[in-house]
């Protein structure tokens, strides 16, 4: 089979360096990036680290406006597609290049999979809800991580070709694991870090960066906490952060977001991790890290229930209380799968 994926974000590169890495002994892979993340540390860092194939073509779209961004996508997808014609589209999570990639391919007859399909937060001022629901709705594989996941997707009316399949993010953690364990001690030396003797914090949702009361009650809370913060910055945030005039005190250490397994070592000897991200909280599930998450809602309940995250929003007060006395029990039930999840999707695209 020909099969065109579609990544351009930062946990798209990490996904389908699993996916890809099933796939191209067995089908032919094109691999389209649109451009959407550029920055080395957002990019070319994870092609390099996970041996991601370098993309066949990048359409360079860059930032910009939801609607501008889109649409110069999805002219350039429609135009790869057309040269492919190639039996599958595949797409990962809930980005604009989700959204542009699942529209271009169903506009021109082309099976969609969609890997990471059903997620809801039933939040429509989120723009990854919105990607999420037309991603899913344009779809004929839809690859679920959860069960709630497939259980969302039919309360929409979708129950036609859906596989409970698993997160192929563990996958890329499990594979990732042991190689960055030599390198672990000399990362946190060089990162100036103890083992569980600080606090990893990643923020970058638009609900929380666009908000200057939220961001500055995010803050509020880093520099209160009475230990070393570090706190890798997605280039939205440190935007926001110059625009909000907002600082950090000197133990909340703003550095350069990281690669993968810099990110996997500074995950895993946290004491405890703060996050908007939707991948960071399941990392820290698997990892063993309690979780605080800087958001109203998530899409990965399973982890709420099981008592290792916590959903706090940006009130500074409930962070640093939830930073103080978060104290998850002492069994872990596994989650999201087995770590074969990729082999897994294949299979169901064959
Ligand atoms: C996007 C996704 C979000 C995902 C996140 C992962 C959408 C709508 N949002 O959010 O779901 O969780 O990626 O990280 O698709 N920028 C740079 N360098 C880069 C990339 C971005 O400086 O390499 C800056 C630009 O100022 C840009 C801003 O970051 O305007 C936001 O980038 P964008 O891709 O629009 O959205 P993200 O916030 O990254
Ligand atoms: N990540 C990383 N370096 C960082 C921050 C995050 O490698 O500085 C990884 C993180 O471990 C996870 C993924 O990026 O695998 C999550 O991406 P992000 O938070 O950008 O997006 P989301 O998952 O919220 O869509």
């Amino acid at each position: 089979m020909k099969i065109v994926t579609i990544v351009g974000a930062r946990p798209q590169f990490i996904k389908a360096a699993a996916v890809s890495r099933a796939l191209r002994p067995r089908h032919r892979e094109v691999l389209v990036h649109t451009g959407q993340h550029y920055d080395y540390s957002m990019s070319g860092v994870f092609f390099d680290g996970l041996e991601l194939p370098a993309p066949d073509v990048n359409l360079g779209v860059g930032s910009g406006l939801h609607g501008a961004q889109t649409g110069s996508m999805l002219a350039g997808i429609e135009g790869i597609l057309l040269a492919e014609r190639p039996d599958w589209v595949l797409v990962y999570g809930d980005t604009n290049s989700t959204l542009a990639g699942a529209l271009a391919a169903s506009k021109l007859h082309l099976p969609v999979a969609h890997v990471e399909a059903g997620l809801r937060s039933f939040n429509r001022s989120m723009p990854e809800e919105i990607n999420r629901v037309v991603a899913d709705h344009l779809s004929d594989r839809l690859l679920c991580p959860s069960q709630t996941a497939v259980d969302n997707l039919a309360r929409e009316g979708i129950s036609r070709n859906v596989h409970l399949v698993g997160d192929v993010m563990l996958d890329v953690l499990n594979w990732a694991r042991q190689r960055a364990a030599p390198q672990g001690p000399a990362i946190l030396k060089r990162l100036g870090l103890e083992e569980r003797r600080y606090v990893l914090a990643t923020v970058h949702r638009s609900e929380n960066t666009d908000q200057a009361t939220r961001l500055s009650g995010i803050m509020d809370a880093l520099n209160a906490i009475p230990e070393p913060v570090l706190f890798p910055v997605h280039p939205r945030a440190r935007k926001a952060l110059a625009a909000a005039g907002l600082a950090a005190k000197p133990h909340v250490r703003l550095i350069e977001p990281l690669g993968y397994f810099e990110m996997l070592v500074v995950a895993n000897s946290a004491r405890l991790i703060l996050t908007d991200s939707g991948g960071v909280q399941k990392e820290a599930y698997w990892l063993g890290v309690p979780c605080v998450t800087l958001r109203e809602e998530t899409e990965w309940v399973e982890t709420v229930e099981a008592g290792w995250n916590v959903l706090v929003g940006s009130n500074p007060e409930k962070i640093l209380n939830a930073v103080r006395s978060v104290a998850p029990p002492a069994c872990r039930p596994a989650l999201y799968g087995d770590g074969q999840v990729a082999a897994r999707c294949v299979d169901l695209l064959e």
